[in-house]
């Protein structure tokens, strides 16, 4: 099967792990388009901005997506971005709560249901979820819900699109050197030695090796519902 017919729709392509994997697919010969507020600075990307926690604008980027997508192909939808709010449950704020899940979650699930008519078998829905989309840490109440609200989305489209030849998988990286990880370095130094030091291999994963995992996901139906956890090896206790 030949990437170049394939179409990779990823969200968040501007800026670290989804920018690394549209510099992977580009690499990889396929046609990606982007949605994220600033655009994706990698050759060849198609943008649209776009406020994922927007529900209007979400609605329209369906339609001019699958405008731009034409005719019915293999596309890889990769649900990649996401607003890593920091809550707790003793300083809950509902409305946080609720727009961080719109992006999270509800635009995932709306983005997959309003390109599904496009995807030909052979296509695939990734899902970048976190080590929180199956371990619970303190301050991160919300992020930590949606993460493992992606391996809900996972595991029910799979059901859903049984016998459709579109297969999904649910990456999930651990710490991983992108911008989402500056209010952590802000702390000091200190903080990120012990980030560093509940890593196996004393470091953070690059975007690339993300992308990378992302890449062979594509072209795997084997992993069909798989959850794919992506950290190096983080210490348990
Ligand atoms: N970095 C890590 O250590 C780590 C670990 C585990 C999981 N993850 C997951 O990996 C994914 C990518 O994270 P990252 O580290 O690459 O983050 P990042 O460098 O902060 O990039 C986040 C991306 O999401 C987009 N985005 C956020 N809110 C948006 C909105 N309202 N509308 C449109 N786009 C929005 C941003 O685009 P604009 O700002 O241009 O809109 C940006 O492209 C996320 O799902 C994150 O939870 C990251």
């Amino acid at each position: 099967m030949s990437a170049a017919a394939d179409a990779v729709v990823l969200t968040g392509g501007s800026a670290g792990i989804g920018q690394a994997i549209a510099a992977r697919s580009r690499a990889d010969g396929r046609r990606v388009i982007n949605l994220s507020r600033r655009p994706c600075p990698v050759d060849g990307v198609e943008n649209l901005a776009v406020d994922l926690g927007d529900a209007a604008a979400v609605a329209d980027a369906v339609v001019r997506v699958r405008d731009l997508l034409g005719a019915r192909a293999r596309v890889h939808l990769v649900h990649n971005a996401a607003f890593p709010i920091a809550d707790a449950v003793t300083e809950f704020d509902a409305r946080a709560c609720e727009q961080a899940m719109r992006i999270n979650v509800v635009t995932p699930a709306e983005l997959t249901a309003g390109l599904l008519p496009t995807m030909a078998p052979g296509s695939s829905v990734i899902f970048i979820g976190s080590t929180l989309s199956e371990k619970g840490v303190p301050g991160r109440l919300t992020y930590c819900a949606s993460k493992h609200a992606l391996v809900g989305l996972l595991r029910a489209t799979v059901q859903d699109l049984f016998g459709a030849g579109i297969h999904a998988v649910c990456v999930c990286p651990g710490f991983v050197d992108t911008p989402l990880l500056d209010p952590l370095r802000a702390r000091g130094p200190e903080v990120m030695r012990q980030v560093l030091g509940m890593i196996s291999y004393g470091r953070l994963l690059t975007p690339e090796e993300v992308a990378d995992i992302v890449a062979f996901c594509l072209e795997r139906p084997s992993l069909n519902g798989a959850i794919i956890h992506a950290n190096l090896g983080q210490r348990e206790s």
